[in-house]
């Protein structure tokens, strides 16, 4: 039996295409949405400063739109999908490897972004994972996080209509989410319910605390 994290990897090489074009029209819902998010938090940064962008797919348009004003690194477990943002984002970093197992110098960014990854990771991961995020981050350094709004764990077969795309997510509920990142240390700044289709995601802004 494959294990979740081999599905998610097959999953995206197989789907990286379909879920997301090389390029996005500035008249896309989904542009318009990443830019939104995006430059909701670069009023934050200055120029220059460093951004991991975990999970970070063929880098269109998250990390596209980080890099064009910071030094950014992105990270995903699929190879077709890290050699698409190489391509795409080129003025940006990427490592292919599991967020989950990596490791950043403590303090080494900025901003630290993950939307719609941490849902592809086993549920019994996640709260560690966050812990880590926290201390790869500088003193007062941002996250946004996009989670579950609900508690589920399943797969789906040829998901996105892709023959042989299997796919698998994790995720708490947005109260948990809450709860374990201000356990690890985050301050909440705000988090919003993004609906899409007949569910939804959170979409969480925290902030690391000055002094450990
Ligand atoms: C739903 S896509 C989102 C891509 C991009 N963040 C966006 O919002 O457009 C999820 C991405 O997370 C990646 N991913 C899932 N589990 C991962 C893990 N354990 N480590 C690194 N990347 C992972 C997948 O390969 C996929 O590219």
């Amino acid at each position: 039996m494959k294990s979740p994290k081999k599905i998610v990897q097959e999953g995206y090489d197989k789907v990286s295409h379909t879920y997301r074009a090389d390029e996005l029209s500035p008249t896309d819902e989904s542009y318009q949405k990443y830019k939104s998010w995006v430059d909701g938090l670069a009023q934050y940064l200055k120029k220059g400063q460093t951004a991991l962008d975990l999970g970070c797919g063929n880098g269109v348009p998250s990390t596209q739109f980080l890099a064009q004003n910071f030094k950014v690194t992105g990270v995903d477990i699929s190879p077709v999908q890290i050699e698409r943002a190489q391509k795409l984002v080129p003025e940006a970093s990427f490592i292919c490897g599991d967020m989950s197992t990596l490791n950043f110098a403590p303090e080494e960014f900025n901003a630290i972004v993950c939307l719609y990854a941490i849902i592809h990771i086993p549920l019994e991961e996640q709260a560690e994972l966050l812990e880590k995020i926290y201390q790869w981050l500088k003193p007062e350094g941002f996250l946004m996080l996009v989670t579950g709004h609900n508690e589920w764990t399943g797969e789906a077969s040829d998901w996105l209509g892709v023959e042989g795309g299997d796919m698998y997510w994790s995720h708490a509920d947005r109260k948990t989410y809450l709860q374990w990142l201000q356990d690890v240390g985050f301050s909440i700044l705000w988090d919003r319910y993004i609906p899409e289709g007949d569910g939804g995601h959170t979409l969480i802004f925290a902030r690391k605390n000055k002094h450990e």
